[in-house]
């Protein structure tokens, strides 16, 4: 449910959303329109579920190769999240539980680094057709509030850029209490879904949980009850399966090498300077300069402004065009994407000073075909005019730690 918030943004036929791509916009309206606040969580207490849980999972995946960081020391132990694969043929979102309520009722989200806050459906919203919906009146913590919010969104599924004004979602406030991973922190601030347009039927999951880089929300009570203030994702692609978000440790198991650092400088937002681009080892002037790229979870496809994603297609062929029904895609005919080199090198500068790189393997290239021409397939850079972008095409081939309490990302290659 990665999405465009649209009211911050020019109207949508200019607006440019890929799809999934659009959290970090959606967290941008969100802030704009909810924050100071509203978003102060009340997540006052931690409550152990009886009894502490122990974290049978993680301790079972340790190997030869390391013990787990993350579960020393602390008075809270890592949580592991197991994540699914929203596979779509697209291979670029993934999904897990959490449970809101008294008792606990699941309700799976989308753990999006470039969103802040908490929501999802609930029963009440009869336009959501998703199975599980949240139902309110089943929980004795539920206290309704009384902010509702009408968000228009571009959004998608998958990779789809979407640009009609089709995408509009009604929230309502609340607290109730929240449990991950078997720990409860009660009058959690979150928001339900009231209503929305079918476009979001397809979705597989209930909502999102904002994962931002100023902690909020459960993480925000769980760092201050003594869980390590950062989180790892491993995001693997369909075929691999077992991704995990862990809240509160890093797994080295997961991981082949080092985890190298860079310094974080978003306000919410995950970003990281970089140096420069290349596609396939080469680089232009366009390409070889220094810009902010956001890291979002929740983003499918990476965004580039119109410039510079033309200069990395122009590296890889020019048979790559902008696709007209949906702006700011781009695609080619499918028969020729065969095994088109289009290996893209993001440069970054560690904490140590040494450059390194994140590559995206050419597999990603071809995202699918289009719906409203299956002959043209899409491919992965979508244009955006003021944002730089990378989400799972990314994400999928690193292991990467969100660390809060030092403001800085850790990548490593993802050992499977
Ligand atoms: C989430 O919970 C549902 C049912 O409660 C379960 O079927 C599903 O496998 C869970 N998903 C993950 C990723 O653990
Ligand atoms: C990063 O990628 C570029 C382009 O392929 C390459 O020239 C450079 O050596 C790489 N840097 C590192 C540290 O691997």
């Amino acid at each position: 449910m990665g999405r465009c918030g649209l009211s911050s943004f020019p109207p949508a036929s200019q607006v440019v959303c890929a799809s999934l791509s659009a959290s970090v916009l959606q967290s941008h309206k969100m802030r704009s329109a909810l924050s100071l606040g509203v978003l102060a969580i009340s997540a006052s207490s931690v409550v152990y579920a009886t009894p502490k849980p122990v974290p049978v999972q993680l301790q079972a995946r340790k190997t030869e190769k390391g013990h787990i960081s993350g579960i020393r020391r602390r008075a809270l132990d890592a949580i592991g999240v197991p994540l699914d694969d929203f596979f779509l043929g697209t291979d670029l979102q993934w999904f897990g539980n959490i449970s809101v309520g008294t008792p606990p009722q699941s309700v799976s989200v989308v753990f999006d680094t470039g969103s802040q806050t908490l929501e999802f459906a609930e029963t009440g919203c009869k336009s959501c057709t998703q199975s599980g919906k949240f139902d309110p009146s089943k929980s004795s913590t539920f206290i309704r509030g009384t902010r509702k919010e009408t968000l228009p969104f571009a959004t998608g599924v998958g990779v789809d850029p979407v640009v009609n004004d089709d995408y509009v979602l009604t929230i309502q406030s609340a607290t109730d209490s929240v449990t991950v991973g078997g720990i409860t922190l009660k009058k959690v601030s979150l928001f339900t879904i009231i209503d929305q347009t079918a476009a979001f039927n397809v979705d597989p999951f209930l909502g999102i949980q904002g994962m931002g880089s100023q902690a909020e929300g459960f993480f925000a009570a769980l760092i201050n009850n003594g869980l390590d203030a950062l989180f790892s994702m491993f995001l693997t692609p369909h075929t691999v399966g077992n991704a995990e978000l862990l809240i509160g440790g890093i797994d080295n198991s997961k991981f082949t090498g080092d985890l190298v650092y860079a310094d974080q400088s978003g306000n919410g937002d995950w970003v990281v300077s970089s140096t420069s681009i290349s596609v396939n080892g080469k680089t232009t002037k366009v390409l070889d300069q220094a810009r902010d790229i956001i890291f979002d979870s929740g983003t499918s496809n990476i965004l580039f402004s119109t410039q510079t994603a033309e200069a990395m297609y122009a590296l890889i062929s020019s048979d790559i065009a902008p696709f007209n029904d949906e702006p700011g895609a781009y695609g080619l005919p499918c028969d020729k994407i065969g095994d088109l080199p289009a290996v893209i090198d993001i440069s970054f500068t560690s904490q140590d000073g040494e450059p390194f790189n994140l590559t995206i393997p050419s597999t990603e290239l071809n995202v699918g075909p289009f719906k409203s021409d299956p002959s043209t397939c899409q491919t992965l850079i979508n244009a955006f005019d003021g944002l730089d972008l990378v989400g799972g095409s990314v994400l999928k081939h690193y292991y990467s730690v969100w660390d809060v309490g030092n403001q800085r990302m850790g990548f490593a290659p993802n050992g499977f």
